[in-house]
């Protein structure tokens, strides 16, 4: 409430022409953890900011754009809010893009509406960020939109009963119902499901009770970085793997800059997900090499990336239909049922719920010819919206 009342007086005073906003530079403001344990998931959202303006010019109609990153290194809905505040009044941002956890875009989207600033998430998964402001768009995925087409596959390979782990958070508990109501709904059945702390990192009581549970596999969801890695480290490790239980998650648990710690622990893992850096498309060929080179070399790569890129995209839609004005309404309804093919693949903003819908694909990681593990995709669910949002 505080830091409303402040950014309200800061605007104030934005109105009353004592600041003055400068010329005409759009400034995107960008927030992400570019430091400390993510901070690789936070390079991947600024290899593709910069892979869209190395392709795509550093302007819009003739607005020149200019990014600012602010590092948001971990979860931290009150220093989320903080920097978003300082974005908008003191740099004066007409943007904010970025956001990695979900609890740092749901402390931001209150301050939006008096801000006149859009929001355009480039991570952040949880179906309900979308229900707190008219003014945020996502160009990510979802978990319950990520994780739905792998109830059914999961039953069709024969698997009839699943235990359930995930983070105990938004995205977690999204993927928990999702993978549920799918599995179920296709006769397969949940016979427990853990949700642990968000700081969890040692997995190895998680994996007696997984073992204990006998079910035929465990569905799995963490948000990706130090904490995916050291789960499936922990499955192949403790003899969960061996046992015989499956695995099957949405692809956050197996990013491509994760495949080389995993080895060969890693190949065989069942996935769905939006993106796979392996996407065999012009597009993604285009994208990647030039991600690649932002970020400096291939193997860093993962989803994170394509957020942002496709961010950018509608971003810069926005700069061309408010011909660089700050008018955050005009800009949101303007992407509202926008199309595009992505390096993902084709994709819209659906104009009810302003939240990406794209294929999903099924994935394993399988070894290439060079002995590189990759996720491999073998079915695409087409045009999948956010079951998260759906009307019931
Ligand atoms: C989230 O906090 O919404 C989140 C973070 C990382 C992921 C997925 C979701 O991999």
């Amino acid at each position: 409430m505080v830091g409303r009342k402040l950014l309200g007086a800061a605007l104030g005073a934005l109105l009353l022409g004592t600041v003055s906003a400068s010329a005409d530079t759009i400034k995107i403001g960008i927030i992400g953890p570019f430091s400390g344990p993510f901070a690789l998931q936070g390079k991947n959202f600024q290899a593709g900011v910069e892979a869209f303006m190395a392709l795509n010019g550093k302007s819009v109609k003739g607005h020149d754009v200019e990014i600012i990153y602010r590092d948001l290194p971990a979860a931290n809905p009150a220093q989320s809010r903080a920097l978003a505040q300082e974005l908008v009044v003191k740099d004066k941002v007409q943007y904010l893009g970025g956001v990695y956890f979900t609890p740092d875009a749901m402390a931001i989207t209150p301050l939006l509406k008096q801000a006149n600033t859009p929001l355009v998430i480039f991570n952040a998964a949880t179906s309900a960020i979308m229900n707190t402001s008219p003014l945020v768009v996502r160009t990510s995925f979802t978990t319950a939109q990520t994780t739905t087409p792998l109830g059914k596959v999961a039953f069709d390979r024969g698997i009839k009963k699943v235990i359930s782990v995930v983070s105990d958070y938004g995205p977690g508990v999204d993927a928990e119902v999702a993978f549920k109501k799918a599995f179920e709904a296709a006769g397969g059945q949940v016979v427990e499901a853990v949700r642990m702390p968000l700081n969890t990192n040692d997995f190895s009581p998680i994996m007696q009770r997984i073992r204990d549970s006998k079910a035929d596999a465990v569905f799995a969801f963490l948000p990706s970085g130090p904490t995916t890695l050291g789960f499936v480290k922990a499955y192949n490790d403790t003899g969960v793997r061996q046992a015989g239980v499956k695995f099957l998650a949405p692809g956050d648990l197996t990013q491509e800059s994760d495949l080389p710690a995993l080895g060969d622990g890693a190949v065989g893992l069942l996935t769905s997900f939006h993106y796979a850096v392996s996407h065999d498309s012009p597009e993604n060929k285009t994208f990647v090499e030039a991600a690649a080179k932002a970020i400096g070399s291939p193997e860093q790569l993962s989803f994170p990336s394509v957020g942002a890129y496709d961010g950018m995209h509608v971003i810069y839609k926005m700069i061309e239909a408010t011909d660089g004005k700050q008018d955050a309404e005009k800009a949101v309804n303007a992407v509202k049922g926008l199309t595009w093919t992505s390096p993902r693949g084709p994709v819209g903003i659906d104009p009810e719920t302003r939240h990406l819908t794209q294929n999903i694909y099924l994935r394993e990681v399988a070894k290439d010819a060079a002995g590189k593990s990759y996720n491999k995709e073998i079915q695409t669910f087409a045009n999948q919206k956010d079951p998260g949002l759906a009307a019931p």
